[in-house]
């Protein structure tokens, strides 16, 4: 049995999905299910006893404790956490309380959990947190890509928050023994990511006739890695990865915010083509993200040296099939895009502004 936390947002509903294509294994969801949660992004299991859904949050401890006891899992999965940028800069409070109390307390009922174990099960048991390149902070253009062993500089408010966590993970391990792994990955996208991020909001923006957002000069780099090849990864962490290590996970794409909005506007203008014009015409430069990291990228040779790790999908084909799935499910979007999400979008963009 395992553990997830957060299996009802983009990565954990994936994850929980690709996991039981390839194994038996049951699952738990443990998930409070915010606005980044969706049990739709899970409907193909439904009547399916192998995946358990518990609404709980991570903050409240009793819950936890009472799940574990319940299911005994031998490993914790653990993706729940606040995870977008733009809203931690406008409200750090959830951030705080999710992904470093919420951690905090997982490690807590997992400590105690994981000490009453018979010793057989003790040895097996695992607690993979999942985590971000953004606690390394921002490079430069000719800097090398980020390690394992690059000091830790959070810029944001989530990557501040992230970096926390990753730290009590890594405090558990060193004083407790808790047999913990950690992997620090690059952006992912793929199918069921909440349109508040790059490549969904570009996806939804595009086919909508609305504008194309592009933050500052659009010139900062991120390294995509495409969402399933991210829960592979997190699968050969779980089952191989050395105790007590850190693995950065990346899809070795670093693209310029310009250059990926581009690209995914000429995959639509191919797959769902307007009369004569580019979905690219939307385009629209606007007020930068203050504190915008410039530049990330992933050094993934430990992963691929130890764990003999490499991603499945080029950016151009994740791309491609990422726009496939949102163009095949207009009503996943619709449904996403509720009065919440509309007044998220009114806060946000408004104050920025044409650049
Ligand atoms: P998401 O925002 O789509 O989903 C988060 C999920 O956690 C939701 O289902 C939400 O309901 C749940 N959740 C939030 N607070 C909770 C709480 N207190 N208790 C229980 N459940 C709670 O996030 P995502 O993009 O799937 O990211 C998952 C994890 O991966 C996060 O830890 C994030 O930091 C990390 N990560 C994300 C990316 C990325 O590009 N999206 C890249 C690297 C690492
Ligand atoms: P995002 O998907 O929010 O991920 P992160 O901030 O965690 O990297 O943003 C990816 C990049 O795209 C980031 O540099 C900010 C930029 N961006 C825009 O230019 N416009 C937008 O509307 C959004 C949401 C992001």
């Amino acid at each position: 049995m395992l553990f997830v936390t957060g299996g009802a947002g983009f990565i954990g509903s994936n994850f929980i999905l690709s996991s039981l294509e390839v194994s038996d294994e049951p699952i738990v969801n443990f998930d409070k299910l915010t606005y980044a949660g969706n049990l739709h992004n899970l409907d193909s299991l439904r009547g399916n006893a192998r995946h358990v859904f518990v609404r709980g949050d991570i903050c409240d401890r009793g819950l936890v404790k009472q799940a574990l006891e319940r299911h005994r899992p031998r490993a914790i999965v653990h993706f729940a956490a606040e995870s977008h940028v733009d809203r931690s800069i406008l409200g750090p409070a959830e951030f705080i309380g999710t992904n470093i109390v919420g951690t905090w307390n997982l490690l807590e009922e997992a400590r105690a959990y994981w000490t009453a174990l018979p010793s057989a099960e003790r040895d097996a048991f695992r607690f993979l947190h999942v985590s971000t390149d953004e606690v390394y902070g921002s490079l430069g253009p000719s800097d090398p890509a980020f390690t394992e062993s690059t000091p830790y500089a959070p810029n944001s408010p989530y990557a501040a928050s992230k970096a926390a966590a990753d730290h009590l993970v890594r405090a558990y391990h060193h004083t407790y023994a808790l047999p913990t792994l950690t992997g620090n990955c690059s952006n992912n996208y793929g199918p069921y990511q909440f349109p508040e991020k790059l490549i969904p909001l570009m996806i939804r923006n595009a086919l909508a006739g609305e504008p194309l957002p592009v933050y500052g000069d659009g010139q900062q780099v991120r390294d995509w890695l495409y969402v399933l090849d991210h829960c592979a990864a997190l699968r050969r962490i779980l089952e191989r990865g050395r105790v007590g290590q850190t693995y950065n996970i990346g899809g070795a794409s670093e693209r310029k915010n310009i250059d990926v909005v581009r690209a995914l506007c000429a995959v639509l203008d191919e797959q769902q083509p307007k009369t004569s014009r580019s979905y690219a015409e939307q385009i629209q430069f606007v007020k930068d993200r203050p504190g915008h990291d410039r530049r990330y990228a992933i050094d993934g040779s430990k992963l691929r040296g130890e764990l003999g790790w490499a991603p499945a999908q080029t950016f151009e084909s994740g791309l491609a099939s990422t726009v496939r799935w949102y163009i095949d499910h207009p009503e996943w979007v619709e449904e996403v895009a509720s009065g919440a999400y509309r007044t998220w979008v009114e806060t946000n963009y408004a104050r920025r502004g044409a650049a």
